[in-house]
């Protein structure tokens, strides 16, 4: 496999399963080497190992974002294999569909402490390797929620809306030192996770195909659909491109008519 990234050394969070595991397929496809984190270790070593089987590089780790000795242990591996991580996506995150009322402290922190700080925390994980190489790419998955608010996901949307303000200022501060960061909040893309919401309900009593309808572009997203906007901001190509949130969403939160 050889494309845009080649030689790079990318890390994916969250990249056993959806979205994390659809980039993951995808910076490999385009020449990166690709380090598969999930707290599932299992599910990232079989993401790793479809890499390899389709003629990658790509090696996965069991590591939780909530634990700074697990992504440190994890990046300590990707470093020891393949040198400096100068491509990192961070998609690891979960889910909260609760009544405002009914959220603990428990909850909300929680909720904040896979979403925001583990993003922090693996962006800190590896912004020395980038700032020591000169350049780096950060992208930061956060949620069409966090743009449009959301019933029942107050703690969800508020860690992801932290996501994309953490992404702009981060940008700014790494900027000069050849690195971008920028945000990509998906909507409505078919994954496990909403799956999961659908089949409990959360997604409305119409299911998945009402949700289509109602989307501008009349489909439901793939993780694919992330991907590949996800290749192109790591690319030499997007170096222009930095501190921006690029919604991939089939026109929802981009309109408010229906139609
Ligand atoms: N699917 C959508 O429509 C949608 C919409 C908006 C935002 N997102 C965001 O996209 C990202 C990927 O979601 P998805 O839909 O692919 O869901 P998914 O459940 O298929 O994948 C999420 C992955 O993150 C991993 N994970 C959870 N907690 C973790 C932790 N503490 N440490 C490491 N890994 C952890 C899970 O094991 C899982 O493999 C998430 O951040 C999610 O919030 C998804």
């Amino acid at each position: 496999m050889s494309g845009s990234l080649d030689g790079r050394v990318a890390v994916v969070t969250g990249g056993g399963s959806g979205i994390g595991r659809a980039c993951a397929l995808r910076l490999a496809a385009d020449g990166a080497k690709v380090g598969v984190f999930d707290l599932d270790g299992e599910s990232a070593r079989a993401v790793a190992d479809e890499i390899t089987a389709a003629g990658g590089t790509a090696h996965g780790v069991g590591v939780d974002v909530t634990s700074r000795e697990q992504i440190n242990q994890g990046v300590g591996e990707i470093r020891g294999l393949w040198g400096p991580i100068t491509i990192l996506v961070n998609s690891a995150g979960r889910e909260l569909f609760k009544r405002f009322l009914d959220i603990t402290d428990e909850l909300w922190n929680a909720v904040h402490d896979v979403n925001l700080a583990g993003t922090f925390r693996c962006c800190q994980a590896v912004a020395p390797d980038m700032i020591e190489a000169g350049w780096g790419r950060i992208v930061n998955i956060s949620s069409s929620s966090a743009q449009g608010g959301q019933p029942f996901m107050t703690a969800y949307a508020a860690s992801k809306g932290g996501v994309i303000t953490f992404t702009k200022s981060l940008a700014l501060e790494l900027g000069p030192n050849g690195i971008t960061v920028n945000t990509i909040p998906p909507g409505f893309i078919i994954t496990p996770m909403t799956e999961r919401n659908a089949a409990k309900g959360y997604l409305g009593a119409d299911g998945l195909d009402a949700v289509a309808a109602r989307t501008p572009v009349r489909r439901a997203g793939q993780p694919e659909d992330i991907a590949a906007a996800c290749s192109f901001l790591c690319s030499d190509e997007a170096g222009y491109i930095t501190g921006q949130i690029i919604g991939v969403n089939g026109g929802r939160n981009t309109t408010s008519a229906v139609f």
